[in-house]
């Protein structure tokens, strides 16, 4: 009896199921045959889960599934795969199915909503091969045209968009023992393009011990290792010519590295039966990053390429002529050049007086210390560091590692790191020892030829370059270590304290002799880093020393700058440390600005922020309008008169009013309050304007009296140096809790339509339970009888066994396994009881 109880409701569950999702799903294929070759593509893995891509300039997100519609609804439905969702707005831009074609190039076509004038929005997705984006990516949106606001192209670099590749061995030793390795050259993205005879209608399309990327102007049949792209005068589709397989490994030839792709298309030389390739290195040990082939020269059957590479050199000779003095940084590609910098021994001194003589990327002329030396300890004669000319790249700038120095303490040998730090612009600077160990010493040389980029430190208003220090650094304290900071610039070098060079944040611990040790580095100025947060200025470092909680993670940190009215320049406080990242608070009066103020009648000025008030009555002990000489007029000033003085103007002369208050500015950067006046009487083809500046000055009093500045065109100006026009002492400004309300009522109507469609899930999935329940109960006491039970299990095999063969592509091993149940239960209708409701419920 348990056991029927157990097949009906499975059975039941598994009828109902199968009519839900097959009423849920149009059935599409996610996936394509290449147009020629026959490879499949299978994009399956990609369409897991929604994918959310936030489109900055447009202030919008796009939520997409490639092969399904999205999880949750969009616009009240659950019919799109791509939602387009901006300010509490939900459009459907594609409509689940799309449209995929494979014409050399994947792509998924979407349909959605309305767009304008009877068009409808699409979207477009590139599906483009790269063997090197192997998890799931997402997809780049690429910037909506002006002109075409209903079209938006998305291109998705993937693994699943590539053709089997086909490799050959890309290493080879040659006769005396030299290993050489081309590997870093294969292209897993973009293939290499090569311009034939310069007119553009002949292209090349090469790889490197791989076969080419197969993609819009590289659609060669086969596996090609070379694929010729020929444009013909009229417009007409390019023809694609296999210029030979990837189909031998990199060899040696004549002692020069080649690589030959032959059994391309056929050729119709008598000589020859197929096209081919070659393609030979030559070893140029200059000639490091980004090197491409260069077209040679062709017969009617055979392309000849040369490639200069520092790959094609001998380690020895590599040594030997390596790229003096020069390094590229990996991820901008700018190069660092410090060729002015060698040629002269220059001498520098700790700051316990040993003296050393050091020259950059070579060899010391003048020194005792032995021939090749690259930094020599002139007292003892002792080689610190051998010279090369292999400038490095670390995060922060280039560096020398002057290695195999005399043998030290240690047993091994004495190395010095020479780092070169971004210094004051046109400066060549000088050496500064900042660490003496024992058996190794560490160099910065702070100049300008190390600057790649400089952080501007200026956002919007603000502008932090005031905060820059050139000859102290900052020293804030916590944790019971010491930062040492600066601003938008790495710190000031300071001997003793050897943190990765370049950083603008470093932490040490001062021993109890008063040395540095265990400097890190919590970040460097790198990129843009000032932000603006509401009220509050936030210079962010990051890509500092790895966090020793976590090491995948850098150390990281953050100042965030308050307005101080009253204050200085300021100086920083170390606030918490948490998740890797440090956190410092900054109150200072440069980021204060100027706020608007407010009249509060009868005669008080406040800011915006209320917690600035002025009360400009007390410029008025006795209630008499202030006089001020001008050429051949005099002006009556009275800021609290109201409507008594002059037709309510605050400035008169004669029967001309210059004004009521229309504006109050609190310019904090000046210290000092402005009083703006409108709307006076008519003057010429004008009215009257005029403006008082009450200015922060300590040291007159109360009252200095106004003077005038100017009179001309109709407007008049004054100032007025007063002490009560300066801050007092007042709070910084509220910080900038996120209780802003534009976000919130931003986010608020997408979160409401998110529960929506929980909720649908959730009412179906009720309704399905109450149904599943009555149909189990209903069945249990139709079983109680055991030949009912018999009748009821054959009648269900009947229809299920039915629904196994309409189903069969749908899901095959799920529909076996329940057909196994179904036949293997082998006595479903025992006459046992059914013990408790657990067993009702575990189904
Ligand atoms: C596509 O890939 C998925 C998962 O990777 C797999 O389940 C499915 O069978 C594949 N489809 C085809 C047609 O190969
Ligand atoms: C876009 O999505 C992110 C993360 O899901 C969310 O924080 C942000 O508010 C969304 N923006 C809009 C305009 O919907
Ligand atoms: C394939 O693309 C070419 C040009 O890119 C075009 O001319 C041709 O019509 C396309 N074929 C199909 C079937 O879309
Ligand atoms: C275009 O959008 C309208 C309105 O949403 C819709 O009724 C129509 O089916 C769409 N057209 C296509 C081709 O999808
Ligand atoms: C490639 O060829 C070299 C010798 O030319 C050989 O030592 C190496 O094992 C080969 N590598 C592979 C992966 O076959
Ligand atoms: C292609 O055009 C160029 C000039 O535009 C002409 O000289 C050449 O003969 C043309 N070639 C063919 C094959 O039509
Ligand atoms: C191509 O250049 C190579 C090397 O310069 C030369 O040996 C070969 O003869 C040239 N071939 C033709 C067809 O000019
Ligand atoms: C070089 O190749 C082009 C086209 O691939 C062909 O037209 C030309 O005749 C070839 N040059 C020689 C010298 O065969
Ligand atoms: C390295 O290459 C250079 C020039 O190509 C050659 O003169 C030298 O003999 C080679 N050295 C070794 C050890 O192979
Ligand atoms: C410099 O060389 C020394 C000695 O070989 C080595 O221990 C050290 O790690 C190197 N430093 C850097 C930053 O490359
Ligand atoms: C300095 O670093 C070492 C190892 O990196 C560590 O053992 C030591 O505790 C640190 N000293 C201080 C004072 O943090
Ligand atoms: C800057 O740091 C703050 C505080 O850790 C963080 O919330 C913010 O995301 C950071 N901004 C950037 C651009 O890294």
């Amino acid at each position: 009896m348990p056991e029927c109880q157990l097949y009906i409701s499975l059975a039941i569950l598994f009828t109902i199921l199968t009519q839900f999702v097959s009423s849920q799903k149009p059935s599409f294929t996610c996936g394509v045959k290449d147009s020629i070759h026959l490879h499949k593509f299978n994009f399956t893995e990609l369409s897991s889960s929604d994918i959310t891509i936030y489109d900055q300039s447009e202030g919008e997100n796009i939520t997409l599934r490639l092969c399904s519609p999205l999880s949750q609804t969009c616009a009240g439905s659950h019919d799109y795969s791509i939602c387009l969702r901006k300010q509490g707005t939900e459009v459907g831009l594609g409509k689940f199915p799309p449209l995929l074609v494979n014409n050399h190039t994947s792509m998924f076509n979407f349909t959605g909503d309305l767009c304008s004038n009877s068009r409808n929005y699409t979207v477009l997705i590139v599906m483009k091969c790269d063997y090197t984006a192997i998890d799931t990516t997402s997809p780049q949106l690429i910037p909506k045209g002006k002109d075409d606001q209903c079209t938006t192209y998305f291109i998705w670099n993937t693994k699943w968009a590539c053709n089997e590749a086909v490799k050959a061995n890309c290493t080879v030793v040659d006769d005396r023992n030299n290993l050489y390795d081309l590997s870093s050259l294969t292209a897993y993205k973009n293939n290499y393009v090569v311009d034939i005879g310069g007119k553009g209608n002949l292209t090349m399309n090469i790889n490197v011990c791989h076969s080419v990327i197969h993609e819009s102007g590289s659609e060669c049949y086969g596996t090609a290792g070379a694929c010729l792209e020929v444009h013909s005068n009229d417009s007409s589709n390019p023809k694609y010519i296999n210029y030979g397989e990837v189909n031998h490994p990199l060899t040696i030839n004549n002692g020069n590295l080649e690589i030959v792709y032959t059994s391309g298309h056929l050729c119709k030389d008598e000589t020859e039966d197929s096209l081919w390739t070659i393609i030979t290195f030559i070893c140029d040990p200059e000639a490091t990053e980004h090197t491409v082939p260069e077209y040679k020269n062709n017969t009617s059957c055979k392309y000849e390429f040369v490639w200069k590479t520092s790959l094609a050199c001998n380690k020895t000779y590599l040594k030997q002529n390596a790229a003096k003095c020069k390094v590229t940084n990996p991820r901008t590609k700018f190069t660092y050049n410090l060729e002015v910098l060698m040629n002269s021994d220059v001498t520098t001194n700790t700051s316990d007086g040993t003296q050393y003589k050091l020259q950059i990327c070579g060899s010391l002329r003048d020194s005792k210390c032995p021939k090749g030396t690259g930094v020599c300890n002139t007292k003892d004669s002792i080689s610190v560091g051998m010279a090369n000319g292999n400038l490095m790249w670390q995060h922060g700038g280039p560096y020398l590692n002057y290695t195999n120095g005399a043998i030290c303490e240690n047993g091994q040998n004495h190395y010095t790191l020479i780092a070169f730090v971004c210094g004051a612009e046109g400066s060549t600077g000088s050496p500064i020892i900042v660490k003496k160990n024992t058996c190794s010493l560490i160099i910065h040389w702070y100049t300008s030829l190390a600057c790649e980029n400089k952080l501007t430190c200026v956002e919007k208003q603000t502008n932090l370059l005031p905060l820059i220090q050139t000859s102290k650094n900052y020293v804030a304290k916590g944790m019971d270590t010491e930062f040492h900071i600066n601003i938008c610039r790495p710190i000031v070098p300071t001997p003793g304290l050897a943190c990765p060079p370049g950083s603008a944040v470093c932490q040490a611990v001062r021993t109890s002799e008063g040395q540095y040790t265990n400097e890190t580095s919590l970040g460097f100025p790198d990129e843009k880093t000032v932000l603006l947060d509401n009220q509050n200025v936030i210079l962010n470092y990051t890509q500092g020393s790895p966090c020793p909680e976590n090491p995948q993670k850098n150390l990281s940190s953050s100042f965030k700058f308050s307005c101080n009215y009253n204050g200085d320049h300021g100086s920083p406080e170390f606030e918490n440390y948490s998740n890797c990242h440090f956190s410092f608070i900054w109150k200072t009066n440069i980021v204060c600005g100027t706020l608007i103020g407010v009249w509060v009648p009868p005669c008080v000025v406040q800011d915006e922020t209320h917690v600035n008030k002025v009360d400009l009555s007390l410029l008025y002990p006795k209630p008499v309008p202030r006089i001020v000489a001008g050429t051949g007029k005099n002006y009556s000033i009275s800021i609290c008169g109201g409507k008594d003085h002059c037709n309510g103007s605050a400035v008169c002369q004669g029967t001309n009013g210059y004004g009521t208050i229309t504006n109050v500015m609190f310019d904090y950067d000046n210290k000092a309050i402005k009083l703006l006046y409108g709307n006076g009487s008519k003057c010429s083809n004008k009215v009257y304007t005029s403006e008082l500046s009450l200015i922060c000055n300590d040291s007159v009093g109360i009252d200095n009296g106004p003077k005038l500045l100017l009179d001309a065109n109709c407007m008049a100006s004054f100032e007025w140096h007063t002490k009560i026009a300066c801050p007092s002492e007042v709070p910084v400004l509220k910080s900038g809790t996120s209780n802003d309300p534009v976000s919130t009522t931003e986010t608020t109507p997408a979160r409401e339509s998110l529960w929506e469609s929980d909720a649908a899930i959730q009412t179906w999935a009720i309704v399905s339970a109450l149904f599943l329940v009555t149909v189990v109960l209903i069945a249990w006491f139709y079983m109680r009888n055991p030949r009912w039970c018999f009748d009821l299990r054959y009648r269900i095999s009947a229809i299920t066994a039915s629904r196994n063969h309409s189903r069969v592509q749908y899901s095959r091993v799920n529909t076996t396994e329940e057909a196994h149940l179904l036949l293997d239960t082998s006595d479903p209708c025992g006459d046992g009881q059914i013990d408790s409701d657990d067993e009702l419920l575990g189904v």
